[in-house]
């Protein structure tokens, strides 16, 4: 038994600043302002069939595709938490062209960027099925003042925090601060998180693979090499929600490999290095996994653009170790 077991995100993140000495709470703050967030995020959520907040919201985001009401709300309230909380300087999303400098005096001297994706998997929403937010958090580069876009532009190796929050069957905060992943149910009754999965470790293989079938005949050879080696020789099963959020919660807890690789449409894959590849990668390292782009690792990648796309492999080492040979054997 976990000397933590049960206790809620609040008193959990409080415990865990007393084991660095040089903390301020800042980081404590920004974190439960998130969770709180997404406490309301997830009402919304929950109440999605019953009111009219289902379908598409009418606009399109800077990726061209159609945003979701609940994107926009999302994304809203989460944009609320940070810009009140005063220790968020600034915050890049998914859904915003451009980044968010946070111009208020607390804004500007708060000490932390957040990049989000306020909504994952919304093309599971209509038929209520797993979604989800995704946030990282870094220390800016700048010093006081208005944030710059420079200050998001970081590999995912000098994160300070990164997390998920999963609106499935029950609803799950899952976070790492750089030791070890620990993951929170949120109890309905009383409206907390509380501690149920502590120190996610991801076993070093499992039984399923992760990815969009459907694009096999564009995957590069190594990639329809090793889907082939899954099948074939080691009889894994295929695992597809279509939310990252979903499969990479399912991969972390169980093992196995997901992936989302380039395609002839795609070359750099679909999903986003900075707001989906990067916090992924860093809580599946910091479970004991490993996630790369085929080439290099995920957390080495330094960013040039905010909205940068990335192939990604992420699961358990030793199928991962597998994606590298396959690479090598195969080439592109
Ligand atoms: P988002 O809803 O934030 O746009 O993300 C959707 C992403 C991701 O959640 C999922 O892994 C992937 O899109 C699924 O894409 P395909 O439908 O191409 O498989
Ligand atoms: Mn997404
Ligand atoms: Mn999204």
């Amino acid at each position: 038994m976990n000397r933590y077991n049960g206790i809620t995100l609040d008193e959990f993140i409080i415990l865990k600043e007393k084991d660095y000495p040089d903390a301020t709470g800042n980081l404590s703050k920004l974190l439960r302002d998130i969770g709180v967030a997404s406490k309301v995020i997830n009402r919304e959520v929950n109440k999605a069939g019953l009111v009219d907040i289902l379908g598409a919201a009418g606009a399109v985001n800077v990726q061209d595709e159609e945003q979701q009401k609940l994107d926009v709300y999302a994304n809203n309230m989460l944009i609320n938490y940070l810009k009140n909380g005063g220790q968020c300087t600034g915050i890049g999303s998914e859904e915003n062209e451009d980044i968010i400098a946070v111009d208020t005096e607390d804004g500007k001297n708060a000490h932390y960027v957040v990049l989000m994706d306020p909504l994952d998997g919304s093309s599971n929403i209509d038929i209520n099925a797993s979604i989800g937010t995704i946030f990282s958090i870094y220390k800016r580069k700048s010093n006081k003042g208005l944030c710059n876009l420079d200050d998001f532009l970081q590999e995912g190796n000098k994160l300070v925090a990164a997390g998920y929050v999963i609106y499935g069957s029950s609803t799950m905060l899952v976070y790492s601060t750089g030791s070890g992943v620990n993951g929170f149910t949120l109890d309905p009754s009383i409206g907390e998180y509380c501690l149920s999965h502590p120190d996610i470790r991801t076993p070093d293989t499992g039984k399923y693979y992760s990815v969009n079938q459907a694009n096999y005949s564009s995957f590069p050879t190594h990639t329809r090499r090793y889907i082939d080696w899954l099948v074939n020789e080691k009889k894994k099963g295929l695992r597809y929600i279509g939310s990252m959020v979903g499969d990479m919660h399912r991969t972390l807890l169980k093992g196995g490999i997901f992936m989302y690789p380039a395609t002839n449409s795609a070359p750099e894959g679909k999903l986003r290095l900075l707001y989906e590849c990067i916090p992924m990668a860093y809580l599946m390292v910091q479970a004991g996994g490993r996630a790369t782009d085929s080439k290099r690792e995920i957390l080495d990648i330094i960013p040039s653009q905010l909205h940068e796309r990335c192939p990604i492999y992420i699961g358990s080492t030793r199928l991962l170790k597998r994606v590298d040979e396959f690479v090598e054997n195969f080439g592109d």
